[in-house]
């Protein structure tokens, strides 16, 4: 280095030294709290908030108080004197009735009987009357300490994302009361589907050291007003059971209790047989009963609030009640009345299939529906979005329509086990949305998805890795579906422009092109992967990248020719009357608008349709030039989220912007990877040219493509 360089270098390590600046590695996600920009609003926001009160003693409002204090120290760049008298003027209160005589006293009843235990209140009081004589000021308010937690984080993101603070009035409270983060995590480290390194839970040292890890993790959750964590895979271990690892689990439980999240543990069914040497694990019989009831009181003696067992029970091979020729049913009904007692829930997975089935994508249903009503109220029967299994677009699970007296939870995938693991950019708000505002048709008043559900259960996409998802935009998935599932009203757009500010900046010229580019980038992946309705064509195994000649896994229903259904009169999988007729499942008009091809939607055409080649398209284009079109359309749209980010270099610091930078140089050359293998395999059945588009010929031979491990 010359002796220039090294002098800038030192020159720089100082400054960063002094004014406390780090590398901005993701670390700190959506939660960086960088003083704010706009020297207006930093003005405005500087004179609303001279003096801060925190009220109570428990171990939330403390972290509510920690919170304020980091993100006021960061957003105004001052600490805020923190007061204990409320006679000031322009100050900040924080607190519950209970805790806080001045928030007892301001006549709030009202709002805060409308907002329920984890609710909160932010309102500038009094409301801009200045012939009252109190003083102004702005409170947090709810009617629970998290609640008080929940409010400071919201009120944080507005200043955060810098709004106006002068004239509030927010009542918020969840629409779902189960919000739920499900992690894949074994015992040995290792992540089921994981792609952002080891487990984030360090069971070996755990319980004696809780890594500070463990607290950040807890208030990105609380942030976004997640309540509950699954521990541990759903395909579980018995071991996970013990005392020993129910001591550690209540550890990690001990952690995140002040942040309001409750721990889950995922059951293996035959932990009876495996741990308790029991014969049978039969959920009819009263030795396994007492020692599921046991088993629970062990458990709440150790962790009193723990919020109970998610259970994936005979599916892909996991033991479970059929084991014993009983229900699903009598399976979570045993496991609730073990639980019921101590306040506690069952999440019982609904995704099973057996490969005997004449129609993978109708057995959830098939299983489940004869069900409905014999559950007990603790049980939520836990459901996949879509009828498969996480594609990158499924048609919502009829099961959503026809389980009314089910309370039922929603799961959606964070982790994108189909859509190209951490490395492409797919923004899943949009997928999550689709869902949720999907119409079943089948509820009377409230047919939307999201009103039939009373819990969301996201599989999680977190792991050791510094940044926490693998990928920068990876953990904008974490942040919607945690938003969406506090209220799964909140649509895609408000979300990645609420995650870019905080997690990036508030400069338009840098959010508005990349809130575009997130908003494509789902269509973008299903364009490339799986267009107009195709699934489940990704390589066996691992699930990444193109696979849809797999047709040698013994199970029939987990090749890709079993979904694809390609041959030389047409190709996707006939689920009308004279297929499978899974479009039965569907209440009217559904069941008739997917089972005709003049009326299903083009986003579901193959998915429930064997269509000719030369079926007519809406564009006029045939089947078959559309589907290639299509597929050069999801590469087109990466290479334009490419050259969007290649515009903005110089914008946002350069460590994120350089991983994101090459993960789309990975992006496209994967995105046209899977086009060229895909229409050159697709090729063999409709003997057809590729026409002439803007993706050319493929690069390589289909062959190559098949080569490829
Ligand atoms: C998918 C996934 C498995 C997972 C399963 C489940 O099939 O590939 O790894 O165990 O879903 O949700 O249980």
């Amino acid at each position: 280095m010359s002796t220039g360089r090294v002098r800038l270098a030192l020159a720089l390590g100082l400054l960063l030294w002094t004014t406390g600046a780090r590398a901005e590695d993701g670390y700190d996600l959506w939660l960086r709290y960088p003083l704010v920009s706009n020297p207006d609003v930093l003005a405005r926001y500087r004179a609303e908030i001279a003096s801060v009160l925190v009220a109570g003693n428990s171990a939330t409002a403390q972290a509510a108080r920690d919170e304020l204090r980091r993100g006021l120290r960061g957003l105004l760049g001052a600490d805020v004197p923190a007061v204990t008298d409320t006679t000031g003027s322009r100050l900040l209160v924080a607190g519950t009735p209970a805790t806080s005589p001045f928030i007892a006293t301001l006549g709030i009843g009202d709002k805060l009987s409308r907002i329920g235990n984890e609710g909160y209140v932010i309102a500038t009081v009094p409301p801009d009357r200045p012939q009252l004589l109190r003083p102004r000021a702005t409170v947090i308010a709810a009617n629970t300490d998290v609640g008080v937690l929940y409010g400071t984080f919201a009120f944080l993101r507005l200043l955060q994302t810098h709004q106006p603070i002068d004239s509030l009035n927010i009542e918020e409270w969840p629409r779902l009361r189960h919000r739920v983060l499900d992690h894949w995590d074994n015992l040995d480290g290792t992540v089921e589907r994981g792609y952002a390194g080891s487990s984030l839970w360090d069971w070996r040292t755990l319980p004696e050291y809780t890594s500070p890890r463990y607290t950040d993790y807890a208030r990105a959750n609380a942030s976004l007003g997640i309540n509950g964590t699954v521990l541990n895979n759903v395909n579980a271990q018995a071991a996970s059971l013990t005392p020993e690892y129910i001591r550690k689990a209540a550890a990690l439980a001990d952690v995140f209790r002040p942040y309001g999240i409750r721990v889950f543990l995922s059951a293996r069914f035959s932990a009876p047989i495996e741990i308790g040497g029991l014969k049978t694990a039969d959920p009819l019989d009263p030795q396994v009963r007492a020692w599921w009831v046991r088993k629970a009181d062990e458990i709440y003696a150790a962790i009193p609030d723990f919020a109970g067992f998610v259970v994936k029970a005979n599916s892909e091979g996991q033991p479970g009640p059929q084991d014993y020729k009983r229900t699903h049913a009598d399976g979570a009904n045993m496991l609730a009345e073990a639980v019921a007692a101590h306040g506690g829930i069952v999440m019982w997975r609904a995704f099973v299939y057996s490969d005997k089935a004449d129609d993978r994508a109708k057995q959830a249903y098939s299983e489940f529906t004869p069900l409905d009503g014999l559950f007990r109220r603790n049980v939520q029967l836990q459901i996949k979005n879509g009828p498969i299994d996480f594609q990158p677009r499924e048609p919502f699970s009829p099961l959503f329509g026809a389980m009314p007296q089910t309370p039922l939870t929603i799961e959606l995938q964070v982790t994108k086990e189909y859509l190209g693991f951490a490395t492409h950019l797919v923004y899943l708000a949009p997928l999550y949305e689709e869902v949720l505002t999907a119409n079943t048709r089948a509820n009377g008043d409230a047919p939307a998805v999201r009103f039939v559900l009373q819990g969301a259960a996201g599989v999680a996409n977190t792991g050791s890795s510094r940044n926490w998802c693998g990928a920068v935009f990876a953990c904008a998935n974490w942040h919607a579906f945690g938003r969406l599932a506090w209220n799964p009203a909140l649509t895609s757009p408000a979300l990645a422009e609420e995650w870019l500010r905080m997690t990036f900046t508030n400069d338009a010229a840098f959010v508005e092109p990349v809130k575009a580019m997130m908003l494509t980038s789902r269509q973008a992946a299903v364009d490339y992967m799986t267009p107009l309705g195709l699934t489940h064509l990704m390589a066996r195994g691992h699930h990444y990248g193109p696979g849809p000649w797999v047709n040698d896994v013994g199970r029939a229903d987990q090749n890709s020719t079993y979904f694809h259904r390609a041959d030389a009169a047409g190709i996707g999988f006939d689920r009308t009357a004279t297929g499978s007729n899974a479009v039965a499942q569907y209440a009217p008009p559904w069941r008739d608008v997917f089972g005709r091809l003049d009326r299903v939607p083009e986003d579901y055409l193959l998915w429930f349709h064997h269509v000719p080649w030369d079926y007519r398209m809406a564009s006029g284009r045939t089947l078959w030039n559309e589907l290639t079109a299509r597929y050069c359309r999801g590469v087109e749209a990466v290479r334009s989220m490419k050259a969007t980010w290649a515009s903005l270099g110089g914008t946002i610091d350069a460590d994120r912007y350089e991983e994101t930078r090459a993960f789309l140089a990975i992006q496209e050359r994967e995105a046209r990877w899977w086009r060229d293998a895909s229409v050159l395999y697709f090729q063999t059945f409709s003997k057809q040219p590729i026409a002439p588009d803007a993706c050319g010929e493929p690069e390589r031979t289909l062959d190559y493509y098949r080569a490829i491990k």
